[in-house]
C-alpha cells in the first residue's frame, strides 16, 4: 500500500483527494497549518476523513516537513496561499508561503534520504494570464495583459473585450493548451508558475517523477463560504445565502472554466497512478467557457431567491478576461473525462451549502481592494 502525503490536505481540494485516495486503499497523511483565513475555527475540519493521519505543520518549517516527507512514498503539494486579488497587496506572504514553502520541500527532496517516487504539484491556470483568442480576420493570438484603469465605470461591452492588435476587431476565446505561453498577471499566478517550474526542474535533476496539474476554477462542496478571498462560486453562494446580491466585476461576460472537484480528484489519482503522467504538465478543467454572470444567475435560480446580481463594470486588477482549458492532452494520455455537468455540479454545491456556515465578509474584502486601488 502506498503512503501519500498531501501538503495543504485540509483544504478544499485536498480534503476531497483524501477521500478519493482512501477509497482506493492508500494511506494518507495530511500536513496542513490550518491557516485561520481558511479555517477560522483553527481545528481540523470535520469533513476530513477519519482514516487520515493529520500533522499540523507549516511548509516553511523545514524539520516538521522533513519528518512528514520521510515517512511517505508520494507527495501531492497543495499547500499554498490562494487568492488572486489578495496576493496583489500581501506580496511577501504569498511569496513566502508559495515559493519559499515549495523551496523547502524541494530542499528536502534534494538533500534528505527519502523514498519519494512521485511529486504532484497543484499548478494553476492563472499562470497563463489571458487565454488565447481568435480574430475572425487575422487568426489566433495570445493577448497582452490588460491595463484597464481602476475606478472607471464603462458599460460598453466592446470596452471589456479583447481586440485584435492588427485589425481592432473583437476576438473570441479559444481553449488554452499546455503549450500556451505563460504570462502571469498577479503575484499569486507568478508564485504558482514558480512552484510548477521549480518542482519540475528538481524532479528532472534528481530523477523524481513530477506531474504538474494546472487546475482551472475548481468548485464543489467544502469550499469555504466565509473566506471572501476564495473563488467566485463560494463568494457568490455566501452572498446569496446572506440575502445579498453577488457583486460582479467588469460586465460579467468574462469567462472561466469551472471544473467539479470530484473530477479534479479523478485527475489527481490518474496522475499518481499512470507512468505516462511523469514529467508532464496537464490542464485540469471541464474544457468549456462559462461567464461569471451565468454562474451568478444559475446560483440565484438554484437558491430560489429573488436577488439581482450587482454588475459593477469595474476591473479587478490582476484578473484576466477569458481563459478555458484545452483538455485533449489529459484525455489522450491519462483517459480523463469530466463527468459532472455544470448545472448538476452547481446544484450539488447549493444543496450542500444549505447546511454550511456562510459568513459574508465580501464587503470588507472589497474595501481592502478599493483602498489599494485594485478595483
Ligand atoms: C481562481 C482561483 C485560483 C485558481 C484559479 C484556477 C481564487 C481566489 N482564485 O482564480 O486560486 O488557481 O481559479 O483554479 O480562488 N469575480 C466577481 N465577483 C467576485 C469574485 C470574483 O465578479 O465576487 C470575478 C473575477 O473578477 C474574475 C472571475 O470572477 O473575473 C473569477 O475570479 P476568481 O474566482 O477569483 O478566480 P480566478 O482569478 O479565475
Amino acid at each position: 500500500m502506498k503512503k501519500i502525503l498531501i501538503t495543504g490536505g485540509a483544504g478544499f481540494i485536498g480534503s476531497h483527494l483524501c477521500d478519493g485516495l482512501i477509497t482506493k486503499d492508500y494511506k494518507v497523511t495530511v500536513f496542513d497549518n490550518l491557516d485561520p483565513q481558511v479555517h477560522p475555527e483553527r481545528k481540523m475540519p470535520d469533513c476530513i476523513n477519519n482514516k487520515v493521519k493529520f500533522i499540523k505543520g507549516d511548509v516553511r518549517d523545514y524539520d516538521a516537513l522533513k519528518d512528514a516527507v520521510l515517512t511517505n512514498d508520494c507527495i501531492f503539494h497543495f499547500a499554498a496561499a490562494v487568492g488572486v486579488g489578495q496576493s496583489q497587496y500581501k506580496i511577501s506572504k504569498y511569496v513566502d508561503i508559495n515559493i519559499n514553502g515549495t523551496a523547502n520541500l524541494l530542499d528536502i527532496l534534494a538533500n534528505a534520504r527519502h523514498k519519494i517516487k512521485k511529486l504532484i504539484v497543484a499548478a494553476s491556470m492563472s499562470s497563463y494570464g489571458e487565454g488565447p483568442v481568435r480574430c475572425d480576420k487575422c487568426g489566433i493570438f495570445k493577448p497582452e495583459l490588460r491595463r484597464l484603469k481602476e475606478g472607471r465605470v464603462l458599460r460598453r461591452h466592446s470596452y471589456w473585450e479583447i481586440k485584435c492588435p492588427r485589425c481592432g476587431k473583437i476576438s473570441f476565446p479559444v481553449p488554452a493548451g499546455e503549450e500556451t505561453v505563460l504570462d502571469a498577471n498577479s503575484i499569486y499566478a507568478i508564485t504558482k508558475k514558480v512552484q510548477e517550474e521549480t518542482c519540475m526542474l528538481i524532479g528532472k535533476t534528481y530523477g523524481i517523477p513530477v506531474v504538474s496539474l494546472r487546475f482551472f476554477n475548481v468548485y464543489g462542496p467544502r469550499q469555504s463560504l466565509s473566506n471572501p478571498y476564495t473563488g467566485v462560486t463560494a463568494i457568490f453562494i455566501s452572498r446569496i445565502k446572506n440575502n445579498n446580491p453577488p457583486v460582479i466585476f467588469e460586465d460579467g461576460l468574462q469567462t472561466r472554466d469551472f471544473v467539479w472537484v470530484g473530477d479534479v480528484v479523478r485527475a489527481c489519482i490518474l496522475a499518481l497512478e499512470s507512468e505516462k503522467a511523469d514529467y508532464e504538465i496537464f490542464n485540469v478543467g471541464a474544457g468549456k467557457p462559462v461567464s461569471i454572470l451565468e454562474i451568478a444567475r444559475i446560483l440565484i435560480k438554484l437558491s430560489g431567491k429573488n436577488i439581482i446580481p450587482s454588475i459593477t463594470y469595474k476591473f479587478r486588477k490582476g484578473d484576466v478576461r477569458h481563459c478555458f482549458a484545452d483538455i485533449r492532452k489529459i484525455k489522450r494520455l491519462l483517459g480523463f473525462k469530466p463527468e459532472i455537468s455544470l448545472t448538476d455540479g452547481l446544484s450539488k454545491l447549493v444543496d450542500w451549502s444549505t447546511e454550511a456556515d456562510a459568513r459574508d465578509h465580501f464587503d470588507s474584502a472589497l474595501k481592502e481592494l478599493q483602498d489599494k486601488s485594485l478595483v
